[in-house]
């Protein structure tokens, strides 16, 4: 864990505007920033960064935060990956807490391999760049297949040396450690101890993490014989999940977000090309078919895949029912087929980068007809065969988890099937009755009996409407605002607005989930003799207390109105008498909390219709009722003067 003085440290050191001016266009605005949302496609800026707060609001997507909120949400980081990047920036030294020496050196371990990693790529790279063997060779190649100097700048392409030693040599020269050459694979043990280069001869592609760090490479041969593999890749190690990452994402992820998809193509050279001809959302799975994590790590910042398949038909039927896998996770999948023999990579230096655009947004379709379309166009008039192929095609819209978007594809392919809707619905309701089914099956046996609640149980989720949830919020607004404010009217002293407005809401059982979430932090961080301020849940790293925190820093003077408005009370300035405006928030969501209990206890009479119980629940009746009273005539005597 990083500790607490290094997080403090990059606290003070953020420039909120300077960090997300990085990713969004900001323009000044008298105390503010604002800017496009880079979570939506609005056209005026709604996007507000408030420096002195050290937050920022998005009014058209509702996101907010401090600027490691921010981090989080755009860049996908988590938390402590958000503080390191801050870190990075600010040139902070991030100490972590020895959680255990275990976990410290598995850290180690992985940073290791990473920095020969950052090494090989430098290595490779300047082999290319700045050998005569590199330009002979390496560079000449790539040239030849029509990669910029920025493409192989930007990607880090590199050439390892035909030798069997010059960088296992120079790398150990320098320091680096045997045992992390090995683990990367970077260099091969011979019996006899000593270690060779494993890449002689071949064009080195550098695998970046989603974070942009060198974790692996690709090393193609530039031989024609058969004999010798195309590409020699990385081994799995403590930093490389092959399963786990997609070649490019690292350079895509901000054109992925921006044209809400992701182009999935099969090779190195294509990312490298199509990217290139600048259609910059475009990754690879690198050889492996796709696997669940690489399209969760897809569905992180699109749910739309368009796969850019060559043309030849074989691989596509082999590859269709993997793309079920995409529907499951509730992504949205379209094919573009290439004319035959070409793949992306081939056929964008063939037409050029406008052709190939048009080309792509042309035949584009989507996932389920293509698939509707070729196995009709395999089966034929075969009877038997169409009845397998609308299994197989209802087979995937089953797998589709919003059920309006399938029952739209049912309709699409009813007609590609000439089959009627209903008996398609049919068949679906079939597969997903099977499917519910063999889950609940699955389910009993792995929950254990203690988990097992039988619905009847559970506990049900009360909507928590928006005014009733409206004066929770104004607690924790007055609690941001003034709770460590003394109080300054007559009777108490010594004592701030916090603890004073928590103490007299004890009694109060807070029902919207982020208020009551709120109020109890609040409460607990004042039992550690901390009064905490604004900054304090600004900063707090969990989602719900920033964004409620946020929502209502910015929105301080407008929900403010509207609430006493709604109440007709006339509190032209809140500040002007504080004691009006904690009491009168405290008092009214009490009446308000009193007035369901009455409405409770009605019903229950009702129930009970002049039944054993009836005395008793009239008893208790009058006696909310009078608390209700109190209540009202409380809040007439402090607050409306
Ligand atoms: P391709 O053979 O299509 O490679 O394999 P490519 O990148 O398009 O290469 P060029 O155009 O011939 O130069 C697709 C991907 O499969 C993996 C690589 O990731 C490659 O980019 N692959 C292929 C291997 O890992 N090993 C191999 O021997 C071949
Ligand atoms: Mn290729």
């Amino acid at each position: 864990m990083i500790t607490k003085p290094t997080i403090d440290r990059i606290m003070e050191a953020i420039d909120i505007a300077e960090v997300i001016g990085e990713f969004v266009q900001l323009k000044k605005r008298g105390a503010n920033y604002v800017g496009l949302s880079p979570f939506s496609n609005e056209r005026t800026p709604s996007f507000t960064v408030s420096p002195a707060k050290g937050i920022f609001k998005d009014f058209s997507s509702g996101k907010g935060g401090s600027a490691v909120t921010f981090l989080m949400e755009h860049e996908k980081f988590t938390y402590p990956e958000a503080l390191k990047w801050l870190a990075k920036k600010y040139g902070i030294e991030v100490e972590e807490t020895q959680e255990s020496a275990e976990n410290r050196e598995e850290e180690n371990h992985r940073e290791s391999l990473m920095i020969v990693s950052a090494y090989a790529a430098k290595f490779f790279h300047e082999s290319l760049l700045e050998t005569e063997e590199g330009h002979n060779i390496g560079l000449s190649y790539f040239k030849e297949r029509g990669f910029s100097n920025e493409t192989i700048r930007k990607f880090e392409l590199g050439y390892s040396p035909d030798q069997w030693e010059a960088f296992t040599g120079k790398a150990l020269k320098e320091g680096y450690q045997a045992q992390f050459l090995e683990e990367t694979g970077l260099s091969v043990k011979r019996d006899n101890g000593t270690m060779y280069d494993r890449y002689r001869g071949r064009v080195m592609f550098p695998i970046h993490s989603f974070t942009g760090r060198v974790i692996a490479f690709g090393g193609r041969t530039l031989k024609s014989d058969k004999s010798v593999p195309k590409y020699v890749n990385s081994p799995e190690s403590d930093i490389y999940h092959k399963s786990n990452i997609l070649y490019g994402l690292y350079f895509a992820k901000k054109a992925i977000r921006d044209e809400d998809n992701c182009y999935l193509v099969e090779g190195y050279a294509d990312v490298l090309s199509v990217h290139q001809a600048g259609i910059e959302n475009v990754v690879a799975s690198s050889g492996t078919s796709l696997t669940v994590e690489q399209i969760r790590l897809i569905g992180r910042f699109t749910k739309n895949i368009t796969i850019l398949y060559d043309g030849d038909a074989a691989g596509i039927k082999a590859s269709l029912r993997g793309l079920d896998m995409i529907l499951e996770e509730g992504l949205n999948v379209k094919v573009v087929l290439f004319p035959d023999g070409h793949d992306p990579d081939s056929y964008v230096r063939l037409v050029g980068t406008n052709a190939f655009k048009n080309y792509v947004a042309q035949n584009r379709k989507d996932f389920i007809l293509y698939k509707t379309g070729i196995l009709l166009k395999e089966s034929g008039s075969d009877p038997i065969k169409r009845a397998e192929v609308i299994r197989e095609v209802v087979e995937s819209i089953a797998k589709i988890p919003d059920s309006i978007k399938a029952s739209v594809f049912i309709k699409e392919c009813s007609h590609l099937l000439e089959i009627d809707e209903r008996a398609l619905l049919s068949e679906l309701n079939k597969m997903r009755l099977n499917k519910a089914r063999k889950d609940a099956q699955q389910a009993t046996r792995t929950i254990e009996p203690a988990d097992y609640l039988p619905p009847e149980e559970l506990p049900v989720e009360r909507p928590v409407k928006k005014d009733e949830s409206s004066q929770e919020r104004e607690i924790v607004r007055l609690l941001l605002l003034y709770g460590n404010r003394m109080i300054d009217w007559d009777g108490i002293a010594n004592t701030y607005i916090g603890p004073f407005m928590t103490a007299e809401l004890s009694d109060v059982e807070f029902e919207y989930p982020a208020a009551k979430k709120f109020v109890d932090v609040y409460s607990r961080e004042l039992e550690n003799g901390v009064l905490p301020d604004e900054q304090f849940f600004i900063h707090y790293p969990d989602k719900d207390i920033v964004d409620i925190t946020v929502t209502l820093l910015a929105t301080k003077y407008t929900l403010s109105e509207n609430w006493y408005e709604m109440h007709r009370i006339l509190v032209p300035d809140e500040q002007a008498n504080m004691k009006a405006t904690i009491l009168g928030a405290i008092f009214h969501l009490k009446k308000h909390k009193v007035g369901k209990i009455l409405d409770g206890l009605r019903t229950e009479i009702q129930k009970a219709d002049g039944g054993p119980d009836s005395d008793a629940l009239l008893a208790q009746y009058l006696q909310m009722k009078k608390v209700e009273r109190t209540i009202s005539d409380y809040l007439g005597s402090v607050i409306i003067k």
